[in-house]
């Protein structure tokens, strides 16, 4: 059931440290070292404010969007969100279930607890599948193939955490991932011999970057993918050209959560000039720090067009199962329409750079 004391939606996040496993949470609650990238996340949706309009009519208004195709009442979007098991036993399908129930558009990562099989029979129409590209590429395309039998509409390939530090607050809580959590998709694809490293070699660029994927390896699933591929992890308002000109059907402005890079910017920040970038009618969405319904406004505002939801959901699913999951969306959805009925907005097309201010 809801405890009691739950109004916002990130109330969530402050029972969550109450019924997670100290480790646990610490792992999903924070980036990498020092967990600057996320607070940068926060701090910039803390630089905006709503600015309040008057006396506009609101009783047409909605929270509807069309995306990639799929109808949905409202523009948030659980992100994918690795080895869900580690909040709630019902994993995945909790979320699903969440999902379906809130008109909500599910994006199933690669890492999942449950197959994507079992998460596509519990969610509803709107899904979409993250993917890692695989260093074998015939694992990569069974990926695909499964996705798209089970329904999935687009793929949505992550390209910013080829290397990932641990935060240290996950280290200094001695988290370690735990054995019933294993990556159900991967089981049939048995991993590529390790490499011995040579001497004089780096960790990192012939190590950890050894099976990194390039642009040759985005130009080829652009062609192998039999759905619309999506490109997660952009920051930089050149690649987010090259992509668009590539021929992604969009793009996910994300700098992971804070969990890839610590000194990386806000994706918040970075969101005005990618969408400059891309043009004014090119699918972009944002995620990272969004914790409200005012946040997802500002974010719309400065012209992304859907948001994703991370560690909230992971929250949620810890303190309540898929009820708590289904209510957190639910709550964001509100927030985010009263933002909107407050600044003047009938309908996400309304929102623009105009309706914030610099909050001080
Ligand atoms: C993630 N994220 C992520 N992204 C992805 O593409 N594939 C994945 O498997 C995961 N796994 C994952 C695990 C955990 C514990 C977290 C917190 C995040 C990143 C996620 O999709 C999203 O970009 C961020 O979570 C957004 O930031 P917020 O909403 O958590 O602040």
């Amino acid at each position: 059931s809801i405890p009691p004391g739950v109004w916002n939606a990130i109330d969530y996040e402050r029972l969550a440290v109450q019924s997670m496993d100290a480790g646990r949470y610490a792992y999903v609650a924070g980036g990498c070292g020092w967990d600057r990238a996320v607070a940068a996340n926060r701090a910039a949706f803390a630089r905006w404010a709503v600015l309040p309009r008057l006396l506009r009519d609101m009783r047409s208004g909605h929270s509807r969007i069309t995306l990639g195709g799929l109808d949905l009442p409202h523009p948030l979007l659980l992100a994918p969100v690795a080895h869900q098991r580690l909040a709630h036993a019902d994993a995945e399908i909790a979320t699903a279930r969440a999902a379906a129930a809130t008109g909500s558009c599910l994006v199933a990562s690669t890492l999942s607890s449950c197959t994507l099989e079992e998460i596509a029979a519990a969610s509803g129409p709107a899904r979409w599948f993250q993917l890692y590209l695989q260093p074998e590429r015939a694992h990569t395309l069974d990926l695909l193939a499964r996705a798209q039998a089970a329904g999935y509409a687009a793929i949505v390939v992550t390209l910013d955490a080829s290397i990932q530090l641990a935060s240290r607050a996950a280290l200094a809580a001695g988290f370690v991932l735990p054995a019933d959590c294993v990556a159900a998709n991967l089981r049939g694809y048995p991993p590529s011999a390790p490499v011995a490293l040579q001497d004089g070699s780096s960790r990192i660029f012939q190590g950890a970057m050894r099976h990194a994927p390039t642009w040759d390896d985005l130009h080829w699933l652009l062609q192998a993918s039999p759905l619309p591929v999506w490109v997660k992890g952009v920051l930089h308002p050149d690649d987010a050209r090259q992509l668009q000109a590539a021929g992604c059907a969009g793009l996910i402005v994300s700098n992971h959560g804070g969990r890839s890079l610590d000194d990386a910017p806000a994706s918040l920040t970075q969101l005005p000039a990618i969408r400059a970038a891309v043009g004014a009618d090119y699918p972009l969405l944002l995620d990272g720090g969004v914790r409200s319904g005012q946040d997802a406004f500002k974010a719309l505002a400065l012209g992304a067009n859907a948001v994703l939801v991370g560690r909230l959901q992971i929250y949620a699913l810890a303190v309540a199962g898929a009820l708590g999951v289904a209510h957190m969306l639910q709550l964001l959805v509100e927030e985010l329409q009263a933002a909107m009925a407050q600044a003047g907005c009938a309908t996400l097309a309304d929102t623009t750079p105009n309706c914030l201010t610099p909050s001080c």
